[in-house]
């Protein structure tokens, strides 16, 4: 679902333009680049090495998100063609070592004016820094902020992935709510949608949000 912003979705097609992409370099403390950051773009849907890196990913790490679905290569290229790279309202940051080694992704969906959600986060390689996410999230956060406007930024996480929520709760973001899920089978395809009532759940955990706290301006 993405909403209505269009001055940031003017800016979200410029960031994925594929001659000149928005490239952020990621530093630690000591000021020393230790990630690359820059969006999915069309020429990456030829890339099969980069699909079956993400289909890989997404399958390993399936459990954590609200969809379920086998991530096959030829599914995650229709997915990445449809949702990153082709929904005006959706960017995925894609999350590379100072030495070029792939490491994961970091997404940032549109769901109204000027609100947006941190989505697709995924840590996919191992051994990856300390903190170094989080690093990716602060610079993912101000641009949302300082660039594009956001006055309200949240991210949905699973209540039950403890890791995901620490991690954003040491990227700045407040819990808000719990909010009841129903999972429904269809096929292959598993999903979990949010429901009015608890009494309609039939899981044994929800969906928390949480919120980053920016200050009027
Ligand atoms: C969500 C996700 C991207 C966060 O990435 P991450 O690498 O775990 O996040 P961080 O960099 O914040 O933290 C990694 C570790 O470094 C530690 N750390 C963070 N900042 C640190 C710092 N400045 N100094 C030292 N250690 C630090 C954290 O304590 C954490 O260790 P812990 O898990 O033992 O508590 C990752 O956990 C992931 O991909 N999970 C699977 C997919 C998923 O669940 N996505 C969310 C779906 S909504």
């Amino acid at each position: 679902m993405s909403g209505s912003w269009p001055a940031a979705e003017r800016k979200l097609a410029r960031a994925k333009s594929p001659s000149d992409p928005l490239r952020f370099e990621i530093r630690d403390s000591a000021g020393a680049v230790v990630a690359r950051i820059r969006p999915i773009v069309e020429s990456d849907l030829t890339d099969n090495g980069l699909i079956a890196t993400i289909a890989r990913w997404r399958e390993e790490n399936k459990e954590r998100f609200l969809t379920i679905v086998p991530f096959s290569p030829e599914g995650t290229r229709h997915w990445m063609s449809r949702f990153p790279v082709g929904d005006p309202g959706r960017i995925l940051f894609l999350v590379e070592a100072a030495n070029g080694e792939r490491l994961g992704h970091y997404g940032l969906l549109l769901i109204g004016d000027g609100e947006a959600e941190i989505d697709n986060t995924l840590r996919g390689a191992a051994g990856v820094p300390a903190g170094l996410f989080g690093l990716v999230a602060q610079r993912i956060i101000r641009w949302a902020i300082d660039d594009l406007g956001a006055r309200r930024l949240v991210v949905r996480v699973l209540s039950n992935n403890r890791t995901a929520i620490r991690h954003q709760e040491r990227n700045g973001f407040v819990q808000e709510e719990i909010l009841p899920l129903r999972e429904s089978r269809d096929g292959d395809i598993v999903r979990r949608e949010v429901v009015a009532d608890a009494s309609l759940s039939n899981l044994p955990f929800g969906l928390a949000v949480l919120s980053y706290p920016i200050p009027r301006r």
